[in-house]
This record gives C-alpha cells, structure tokens and sequence, in this order.
C-alpha cells in the first residue's frame, strides 16, 4: 500500500509566522527519505497554507509521486498544466461542489468537472476525484472516466471508536469492492491517524492512503521522519 504524506500543514505553521520556515520541500524530502511513496498538497483557492510557489518548488524537488490537490476550476487547471504534477485530486472548495459527507458531488458539476479532466488528461497527468463512499458517486466518476478515486474517510474517523464505527467501515468496505469492480484504481484519506488507519489498510482493494494532519502532529513528538516510519508500520501490521 502506498503511503503519500501530505504536507499542508509545514505551510500551515510557516504561514502563521510570515517566515520562510518550516519549508515545506525540506518537510517532503525528509518525508521520502522516511518512507512515503509519494507528496500530496493542496493549492487551495484562498492559498491558506500551500502556495503557487510552493507547488512549482515541490514538483523540482519530489521525483517520486506528487499529488496535486485542487478544486475543478480553469485557474487551478492552467496552474497543472504548468507545473505537470503525476497525478490532480479534484477536492471540493465550495459548499456547492460538494455532497453532504464532503466529497465532490460529481453528477453535479456535469460538464467543469469533465473539462477539467479531459484537459488534464491530453496533458498525461492522471485525474483522482475525491469522493464519499456512495455507490451513486463512484458510479458518476468511473463514467467521467477518472483513473481513480479517493475514498473519503472523514465519516469514519469521526465515527471512530464510537457506536457507528462499523457501519462507517461496512460502508468504505462495500464502496472499495463497487470501485474495484469497476476497474477503478483507489486512495482513501482525510482524517487517518496511526489508531484508525488500520482497518483502511486491512482493505486490500486500497492501494493508497493520503495522510497529512496526523502525521504531522506526530511529527512534534516523534520528528517527521519518526512519525512518517510509525505509519508506514502500522500499514505493514495492517496488511500483514
Ligand atoms: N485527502 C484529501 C483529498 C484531502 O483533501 C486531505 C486534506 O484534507 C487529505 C487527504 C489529508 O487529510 P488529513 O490532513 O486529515 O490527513
């Protein structure tokens, strides 16, 4: 199972001080150099925490996976065809892009959305859509035509350790064996920490998570490269 950190918040900590420190291109080497198969980051619209040139800096730098996250939009999309990172997870932005669980609501954006693949796709840069685990949304981004998905598992880390724990489970579970059918290659992400991850990585249909908060907060306690090798071990007991 591959394991991509994202690094947002190394940009999060930097902005918050207005100093050029704590870099978040140091914070992804050091994350490979631990392990990580790949860097996620997320170009948001408002720029709260990773930057235009951030992204560029990241792309010279990561030589294994860079991930793009972005929202569907022609500002973002020039920005891709730019700067060429492997793979663009569209993530929703706005109250409207989105389902109620958070993922993108893809029968809704119709034809942005599919812009924004196809172009993308004559540039070779493969396209991830993040989505809830709903049979109905899988469906809608396996007939876009996406390369993957990635699961949303937001429901389940909150439901973690509480009463509907398994039924959040049932339902990642039932979306990844739907998606896998289909062809369809998958991530899961948003909320994972060293505790909840494992039953993500029991899934043997997932064959990626995005990590980001939790690694870092790790990170205080147990340095980056620390807390990127702790996940990558609970990964291998998980899936051992
Ligand atoms: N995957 C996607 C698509 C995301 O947008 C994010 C950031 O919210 C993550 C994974 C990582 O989530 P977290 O920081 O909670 O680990």
């Amino acid at each position: 199972m591959r394991l991509h950190i994202n690094i947002d918040h190394v940009a999060t900590v930097r902005n918050a001080r207005g100093t050029v420190y704590p870099d978040p291109v140091e914070a992804a080497l050091l994350c490979i150099a631990a392990g990580a198969d790949g860097i996620t980051a997320h170009l948001r619209e408002d720029r709260r925490h990773i930057r235009d040139a951030d992204v560029r800096a990241l792309r010279e730098a990561v030589k294994c996976t860079f991930n793009l996250e972005m929202a569907a939009t022609d500002e973002m999309v020039n920005i891709a065809d730019e700067v060429r990172p492997d793979v663009v997870t569209f993530v929703p932005e706005r109250r409207q892009e989105r389902t109620t669980e958070g993922g993108l609501d893809v029968m809704a954006m119709g034809d942005d959305l599919r812009g924004c693949t196809r172009r993308l796709q004559a540039k070779k840069i493969r396209v991830s859509l993040f989505i809830a685990p709903e049979r109905v949304q899988i469906a809608a981004a396996h007939a876009l035509g996406v390369e993957q998905i990635e699961l949303h598992t937001g429901e389940y880390a909150s439901a973690f350790g509480g009463a509907a724990e398994q039924m959040e489970r049932d339902r990642l579970q039932i979306a990844a064996t739907y998606a896998r059918s289909l062809g369809l290659d998958l991530a899961a992400g948003h909320g994972l920490t060293r505790q909840n991850v494992t039953a993500i990585a029991a899934m043997r249909e997932i064959d990626e998570v995005n990590i980001g908060h939790a690694v870092i907060a790790d990170a205080l306690s147990m340095s980056l490269a620390g807390a990127v090798i702790a996940m990558r071990t609970h990964l291998q007991v998980a899936r051992s």
